[in-house]
């Protein structure tokens, strides 16, 4: 029997470190886990030298390497560009694959500024490009479960949200400087604060006030892995704020990469007046519901299954669990989906804007220590 010929979609990569091979390995998968329109074939990896190039794209399964990511982009074998490159790199790279009309697939944080963000947005927008951007956590079908019993007022009407991203691979003075603590656009906030922030805005919309605090714990911390050399640090290992949502409800964040013992604990609470909801990162296939009152009161552990979708795409059994490397598959199954339809992949450039614009009105709160409004105008 003859296999019917399905259409393909070219993939360049640029990075592979961490996200990269993250990226790499869900392009790989994600064909045998989702019916999609399109098969995508990994085609070029670019990478800063051709060293690094050519041997990621050997172990990760790409066709060609390069350390030439601007010659990569226009390559007519391209059809989505992925950027899992350093922060300061994603506005060029973007600007550069829009230009060529490709698909854009970009790491959080979008950008290293909001005006930056905008003017990825805006180009991405006049282009008529089709734009991603990897917040992996809001793939996770107990999101997307806690997302609906928000909606559906199954908790009630909502009081408020607490929310934190705590980790601790910053937690040591001697962690190096990365492209993390980088000035222009390093920092917790930016780094992980991004992930629950977006977190906050697909639950409860968008926040309107922001009071923040920022805090940098370690004044200077070696330029790099095991050197002798340290260089101040300016930017901040932990920030706290305040928000009042557009909605008109009160919440917080944290946003802490120096969390002692805390390893992924992206996590919130949302209270109702019939109900709360709980959930962690570190018990990803797990939702806390506090639904009643009485002598059984108490909060209940929902578990993930193939009544919460797309789990059953990985897994027909319950309580078998995703990790953190499905979620990557979710989110390029649906950037796929995109592609091949010409339609709106969320959270896209616009909403990764949003983002970075509620982080900023932080980090200016934290600065002036007063109370700032988000900006609504869609710039
Ligand atoms: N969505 C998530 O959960 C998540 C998790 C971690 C990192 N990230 C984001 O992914 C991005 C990359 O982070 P990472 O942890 O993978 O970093 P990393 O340091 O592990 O990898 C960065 C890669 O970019 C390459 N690179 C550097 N300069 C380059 C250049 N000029 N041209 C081409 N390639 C270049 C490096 O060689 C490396 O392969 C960041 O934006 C980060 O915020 C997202």
């Amino acid at each position: 029997m003859r296999i019917e010929d399905k259409p393909t979609v070219g993939i360049g990569l640029i990075g592979s470190g961490f996200m990269g091979r993250c990226h790499a390995n869900a392009f790989g998968a994600v064909a045998g886990i989702f019916d999609l329109p399109a098969d995508p074939v990994k085609s070029i990896l670019a990478d800063a030298t051709d060293e690094i190039a050519a041997a990621a794209a050997s172990a990760l399964g790409f066709s060609r390497a390069t350390s030439d990511w601007q010659a990569m982009v226009q390559d007519d074998s391209v059809d989505i560009v992925a950027i899992a490159a350093p922060n300061v790199l994603h506005e060029p790279m973007a600007l550069a694959a829009i230009a060529a009309g490709k698909t854009v697939y970009c790491e959080k944080p979008l950008s290293t500024t909001a005006s930056s963000a905008l003017k990825m947005t805006k180009a991405a927008e006049a282009a008529d490009v089709v734009t991603s951007v990897g917040f992996n956590f809001l793939r996770n079908p107990m999101i997307g479960l806690a997302r609906q019993m928000i909606s559906s007022d199954e908790i009630g009407e909502i009081t408020g949200f607490r929310g934190r991203h705590a980790e601790n691979y910053m937690a040591s003075p001697d962690a190096p400087h990365s492209f993390r603590t980088d000035p222009r656009g390093g920092g917790a906030l930016c780094d992980i604060g991004s992930h629950i922030l977006s977190l906050a805005r697909h639950l409860l919309g968008p926040v309107a006030e922001v009071n923040g605090h920022s805090r940098t714990i370690f004044p200077d911390r070696p330029v790099a892995a095991r050197s002798a050399e340290r260089r101040a640090v300016v930017v901040d290992d932990m920030t706290h704020a305040l928000l009042r949502f557009a909605s008109g409800v009160s919440g917080s964040i944290e946003a802490n990469w120096a969390a002692t013992g805390r390893t992924m604990d992206l996590s919130f609470e949302v209270t109702g007046t019939k109900g709360a909801i709980a959930f962690t990162q570190e018990r990803m296939n797990e939702l806390l519901l506090y639904s009643g009152s009485g002598h059984k009161a108490g909060y209940q552990r929902i578990e993930a299954g193939p009544a919460h979708p797309p789990y059953g795409r990985f897994c027909p059994a319950p309580g078998h669990q995703l990790g953190f490397n499905d979620l990557k598959v979710i989110e390029v199954a649906q950037l796929v989906e995109a592609h091949a339809a010409h339609g709106s992949c969320m959270p896209d450039f616009r909403e990764a804007f949003e983002v970075q614009k509620t982080a900023e009105a932080i980090q200016s709160s934290a600065q002036s220590r007063e109370w700032v409004t988000v900006c609504t105008a869609p710039g």
